[in-house]
């Protein structure tokens, strides 16, 4: 199984980016803890960083010609008011869990809102690093949670 996680605007910055939110965990490094646990799960991750909305959603509409299983997604700041993104995740067929390092929901108050998370299956927020590891499982899980095709 092959997983696509896709980070939004500003997180190419993580390390040096308030670090007292989002920790001192560089982008490197947390790439390379969500391969091993990829990897220590028997399964493959490709992980992608994009400043830009056009790029995360032409990401996320190739995500299944490229042969991903599903998307695990940060979108950044686009998880408030991307309704393009909202638009390109509802879109696709691929499963897209939406994750956050901070607790989006303990912050500002325009940050309690997602316009990602009614579209995506689910939404993790506020482990740090571990919200991404987490987001990988609940994918590698949803296939089993996914309805028996009635006959
Ligand atoms: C974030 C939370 C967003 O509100 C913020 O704009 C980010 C990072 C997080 O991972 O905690 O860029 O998605």
């Amino acid at each position: 199984m092959k997983i696509l996680v896709l980070h939004g605007p500003n997180l190419n910055l993580l390390g040096t980016r308030e670090p007292g939110v989002y920790g001192r965990v560089t982008l490197v490094q947390l790439d390379r803890m969500i391969r091993d646990h990829a990897r220590r799960r028997g399964a493959s991750v490709e992980c992608r960083q994009s400043n830009a909305e056009g790029q995360l959603i032409d990401w996320l509409q190739g995500a299944e010609r490229e042969g991903f299983a599903g998307v695990v997604v940060n979108p950044g700041a686009f998880t408030h008011y991307s309704i393009a993104l909202r638009d390109a995740v509802a879109a696709i067929k691929l499963p897209v869990v939406e994750v956050h390092l901070s607790n989006v929901h303990a912050r500002e108050e325009f940050r309690r809102h997602s316009v990602i998370a009614a579209v995506a299956r689910g939404q993790i927020s506020g482990f740090g690093p571990q919200s991404y590891l987490l987001g990988f499982d609940a994918l590698a899980a949803a296939p089993s949670r996914r309805p028996i095709p009635r006959r």
